[in-house]
């Protein structure tokens, strides 16, 4: 599969599904936060780094004329449903290539969260190309992680952070990209942009004790990728030593359902103006 960590393709779409449905617990049982008219037929919607469609489900269900709806999404790894989700196509894209010409200024709704980093340098033209595909009168809504991840939490959580800040240097990613999105989508024309801070509280830290197992559940899906990660970096991590990351996926779990953690996300949407 292509570069990007997985321990293995059902463990990934099972911790994402988690993700996608703590988000939403977080934004008051909404999928977006941008204005989208659910009611509204023939809605053209495209999900990038979409992973097994699991949004797209949950946004299709939430949909007055779901039949209607172009529900699209692109993932770099195909870990899609077979057979696919009835009123959902899913379909390789990698964020940093081109898209189809015959997508440009077509989508009611563009919607792309927690994949940025990966564009590295790039962000900005990653971002350029995401924003043609927006027709007139259409939103974009991005999400990632705000600077300072891993900040709020014990030893083991700071160390997470510790790792994934060292990705992301590795890939040429500064770790404060999450607040360069809202001043892009002014510069790209966007209109109606704002941000929204989600503070994501992690085992007893949770908002409701229904959600704090699938909290942890959710984070340490992600920790389980990270010594993955460390295997592709000549001579390990400089944040942690190889014994220490050996001992840590247990640390971070006893630590997070014990004393649980803080992640901020910053969500941002905003409106092509129509022409
Ligand atoms: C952290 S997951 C987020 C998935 C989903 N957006 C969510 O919020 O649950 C990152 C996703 O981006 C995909 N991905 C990684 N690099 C990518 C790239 N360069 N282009 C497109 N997708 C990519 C991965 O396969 C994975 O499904």
């Amino acid at each position: 599969m292509a570069a990007y960590n997985v321990v293995s393709a059902e463990a990934e779409n099972k911790r994402l599904e988690i993700g996608v449905s703590v988000i939403r617990a977080y934004m008051d049982g909404k999928s977006c936060l941008a204005p989208i008219d659910t009611g509204r037929s023939n809605l053209r919607v495209l999900d990038s780094a979409a992973s097994n469609g699991a949004w797209l489900s949950q946004l299709q269900a939430s949909l007055q004329d779901p039949g209607s709806a172009t529900l699209i999404g692109t993932d770099i790894q195909d870990r899609f449903p077979d057979p696919p989700h009835p009123g959902i196509t899913l379909q390789i894209q990698d964020i940093t290539e081109p898209w189809p010409e015959s997508w440009r200024s077509s989508f009611d709704f563009v919607h792309q969260t927690l994949v940025i980093y990966q564009a590295g340098p790039k962000l900005r033209k990653v971002l350029g190309a995401l924003t043609e595909l927006v027709k007139p009168g259409g939103w974009i809504e991005l999400m990632e992680p705000q600077y300072g991840f891993g900040d709020d939490g014990g030893p083991a959580y700071k160390q997470f952070g510790a790792m994934v800040n060292e990705l992301w240097d590795l890939r040429g990613t500064k770790s404060d990209f999450a607040s360069d999105l809202e001043p892009f989508l002014k510069d790209a024309g966007f209109v109606d942009v704002k941000t929204v801070v989600l503070s994501v509280g992690v085992g007893p830290k949770a908002k409701s004790p229904d959600i704090a197992d699938i909290t942890v559940q959710s984070m340490i899906g992600g920790g389980k990728n990270i010594p993955l990660a460390a295997k592709r970096i000549p001579g390990g991590f400089k944040c942690i030593s190889s014994e220490d990351l050996e001992t840590w996926p247990t640390r971070l779990e006893e630590e997070l359902k014990t004393e649980g953690a803080v992640t901020k996300m910053l969500v941002v949407y905003g409106r092509k103006p129509d022409v």
